[in-house]
């Protein structure tokens, strides 16, 4: 896709990784709408690369429940949707608040699979679109102390990958990105001296399997994935292994599905 012109919703964009993706699609001429709770700083997105903010709290269905059509509103129609609002636990799931619990579970998996539902009935009959799902590597490999979060991400990939099959031939277009730690404050709030990750941490670390990525190469990396239609943003590369052994049994199916014609969504007949 050439994202020039090009309406983009990003949730989570008013700082981290959605703050880069707001920055890398407006440099390549999008026009970017960002969505958050943090008015101040979804103000300063917005005005920084010229486009627009909404507040919404999706970790709430009155948060998440007509952003959709606001959005639409506001842009007029929407060509790129990225779910990257996100919430991550640090603490062992038995102690864990059963509140924190439902607002990781909420955030990271209701919201981004009731936005998907709402934007694909705007994205379908235009028979153009791409959603993009922030998922992570923990959606893959299992961290102790991330375990809730482990728990949604991978909830997320395996909803998209089974959406992929149902959007065969319906224009729009799929990308999930699965990214290991990122130079921000949702790593700093869970790796730090004492945090319950650390003794794992320190494993992964000797393994030297967590190399902290910047967001900025996130974003780089998703943005031409959007513009290529890619399917997969993983990054380091250096756990291709774990995500191509994750992924075998999705693709195995995919294959033994080759050629099964599948109903069209009654939207985009
Ligand atoms: N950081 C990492 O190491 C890492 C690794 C793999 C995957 N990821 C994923 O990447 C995504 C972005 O992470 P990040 O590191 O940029 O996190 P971050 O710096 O903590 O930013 C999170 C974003 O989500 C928004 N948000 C949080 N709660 C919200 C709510 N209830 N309603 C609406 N927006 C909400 C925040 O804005 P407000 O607070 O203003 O609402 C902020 O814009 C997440 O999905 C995360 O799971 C991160």
């Amino acid at each position: 896709m050439d994202l020039s012109g090009k309406n983009v919703v990003i949730t989570g964009g008013s700082m981290g990784i959605g703050e880069c993706f707001a920055d890398e699609f407006a440099r390549k001429g999008a026009d970017v709408l960002v969505v958050a709770r943090s008015e101040d700083k979804l103000a300063k997105v917005a005005e920084r690369v010229g486009g627009h903010y909404l507040v919404a709290d999706l970790g709430a269905a009155d948060g998440v429940d007509g952003l959709v059509d606001a959005c639409i509103d506001k842009l007029g129609h929407v060509d790129v949707w990225v779910n990257n609002a996100g919430l991550e636990t640090a603490e062992g799931f038995a102690d864990i608040d059963r509140d924190l619990v439902r607002a990781v579970a909420r955030l990271n998996l209701e919201a981004p699979m009731m936005l998907t539902r709402d934007i694909l009935d705007h994205m379908l009959p235009r028979g153009a679109g791409h959603i993009v799902q922030i998922s992570s590597m923990a959606g893959t490999v299992q961290f102790p102390g991330f375990t809730a979060y482990c728990g949604t991400k991978a909830g997320l990939t395996n909803f998209t990958e089974s959406l992929r099959l149902e959007l065969r031939g319906t224009g729009i277009g799929l990308t999930v990105v699965a990214p290991g730690p990122v130079v921000g404050e949702m790593w700093n709030r869970a790796d730090y001296k004492g945090s319950y990750l650390e003794p794992a941490l320190k494993r992964f670390k000797l393994l030297q399997q967590l190399p902290r990525i910047k967001p900025t190469k996130i974003a780089a990396h998703t943005v031409a994935a959007v513009e290529g239609n890619k399917r997969y943003v993983r990054l380091p590369k250096r756990s291709f292994y774990y995500h191509w052994l994750n992924n075998a049994p999705r693709r195995i199916a995919e294959m033994g599905m080759a050629g099964v014609k599948m109903s069209k969504p009654s939207k985009a007949r």
